[in-house]
């Protein structure tokens, strides 16, 4: 039995309608905000006089059995609960027969699955944010175990100059932070009630939409019944604020696809967080990055899905939202265990900082160095630029040491190749935000600060520690010792 069956008389819908139509089979996973819903709903009809406190009691006492039997899986669920909406307020009506029949009073299914979804999405938003402090809360860890290590920054995936590893990791997290701060806008926008709206118009009972807004939590209600219950820029923004976490996840995952090849050598992953060939029996391979990385482009998807359902639809509401859900549920789904397998792999990876020092000694990487060195004895920089530029053609071209020839040049001469010294370059990167051991350490400082307060913002006591990550739940990962031709120290 449909909500709408009287306007149909005994006529009955085909089963390919109810086939295509229904929504139950994904949107289940709203009846705690439905349930949430219904019960401000019921306690708003009373203070409106619409139920006496004894068919308010009766109500509330079958909407918690209803929520009992959802919770335990016992709830069973019928032909013709198109969705959730109807299956619960069918069963409470089972329940209650005399007063079921009053829940819906003053509502409609429209502003009600706007309102479960933005309850929904808000506790899932601050989920996700949580999620993502976390792997920032790993990647500030191994940051700060890093200490001076560094490795070659890259443009162009050239070989630019050497950064601290630490820098590195930390530029991941910077981008998750604005992330987290993307989340907390978007919280923060559809922090509104729409319930009241009804339909579309509002309502000639004395409803109180501000009432069972603050009751439902939400900072305010609606001023617009047919935007409230036509709006749904709030999950296009959390697919959007989804898609843009996950790019930066992809690009993470790219960078440790690439750092744990034998080319780079920079990262070996932890056999748990690796996965085989089925065929060729000496592979490792990063599938956790890859697929980081991979369903990346499914939330990018989701989001222009939502966008392109969205674009042509009149006021108010119209079944073409329904469509607003899976995309919502999945994206949601697959980033929190992309974060997850991430942090883990993140947290017991091992750095290869030999490896990362040897690449980002070679000493093409100090030719910046010495083109400052000579600006700081008075050359224009275009000039100095133009005169390394030479000398390193030369080297390659006549394949001698760059050392050699930095040695022999009138302007440069034996004082200049102190900058080729293992570890020299980097400690020159000094200026504020700079990836230098200087600049890194308050950066680390500032990071550390953000995330706190991050924490604090999400209701996290404070971020999970670095032992609460990965199998070992011990030092949240090791790292290669350094020899002789590791990183030099920052003193
Ligand atoms: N299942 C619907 C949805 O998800 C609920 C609202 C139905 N409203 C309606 N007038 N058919 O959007």
């Amino acid at each position: 039995m449909t909500l709408w069956q009287g306007r149909f008389g005994e006529s009955k819908q085909s089963p390919e309608l109810f086939a295509f139509t229904e929504s139950l089979s994904f949107d289940r996973r709203l009846a705690p905000d439905d349930i949430t819903c219904s019960r401000a709903h019921v306690l708003g009809l009373e203070r409106a006089g619409l139920l006496t406190h004894e068919e308010s009691g009766a109500l509330l006492a079958a909407l918690v059995q209803v929520e009992g039997e959802l919770a335990e899986g016992h709830f069973v669920f019928k032909p013709g609960d198109e969705d959730v909406h109807t299956a619960i307020e069918r069963r409470v009506t089972e329940l209650a027969p005399e007063v079921g029949a009053r829940l819906h009073t003053g509502r409609s299914r429209n502003d009600q699955v706007a309102t479960d979804l933005r309850l929904f999405t808000k506790r899932s938003l601050g989920q996700v944010a949580k999620a993502i402090i976390a792997l920032q809360d790993v990647l500030l860890a191994r940051a700060r175990e890093a200490g001076d290590a560094y490795l070659p920054g890259y443009t162009h995936l050239q070989r630019a100059q050497p950064v601290l590893l630490a820098h590195h990791l930390l530029a991941h997290g910077w981008a998750l932070a604005r992330d987290v701060d993307r989340i907390a806008a978007t919280r923060r926008r559809l922090d509104v009630s729409p319930l009241g709206a009804g339909a579309l118009a509002g309502s000639s009972l004395p409803l109180d939409p501000d009432w069972v807004a603050r009751e439902l939590g939400f900072s305010a209600r609606f001023d617009n019944s047919l935007d409230a219950v036509a709006d749904r820029d709030f999950v296009a923004e959390a697919l959007f604020d989804l898609a843009l976490a996950g790019t930066h996840l992809s690009r993470l995952g790219e960078e440790i696809v690439l750092w744990s090849t034998e080319e780079f050598g920079f990262m070996h992953l932890d056999d748990a967080y690796s996965t085989g060939s089925s065929m060729m029996p000496q592979k490792k391979n990063p599938d956790i990055a890859e697929l980081a990385r991979g369903k990346t482009g499914r939330l990018i998807g989701h989001l222009t899905a939502l966008l392109a359902t969205l674009k042509g639809l009149p006021l108010a509401y119209n079944r073409d939202l329904q469509e607003d859900k899976e995309p919502l549920f999945d994206s949601l789904d697959q980033f929190e265990r992309s974060l997850e397998a991430l942090r883990g792999l993140m947290a017991t990876a091992i750095f290869d900082t030999q490896a990362m020092a040897r690449a980002a000694d070679a000493p093409a990487l100090a030719a910046t160095d010495l083109a400052e060195w000579l600006v700081e004895r008075g050359m224009p920089f275009r000039k100095a630029h133009e005169l390394v530029g030479a000398v390193v053609r030369d080297s390659m071209q006549r394949r001698v040491p760059l050392v050699e020839l930095v040695t022999a040049h009138p302007a440069l001469g034996s004082e200049a190749t102190a900058l080729f010294e293992p570890g020299v370059p980097v400690s020159r990167r000094t200026t504020p935000g700079g990836a230098g051991p200087v600049p890194v350490a308050a950066e680390l400082e500032r990071f550390s600060a953000v995330l706190r307060t991050d924490a604090e913002r999400f209701g996290m006591s404070r971020p999970a520690g670095p032992g609460s990550h990965g199998p070992r739940g011990g030092t949240g990962g090791r790292q290669a010792p350094k020899g002789p031709s590791g990183p030099a120290p920052s003193e």
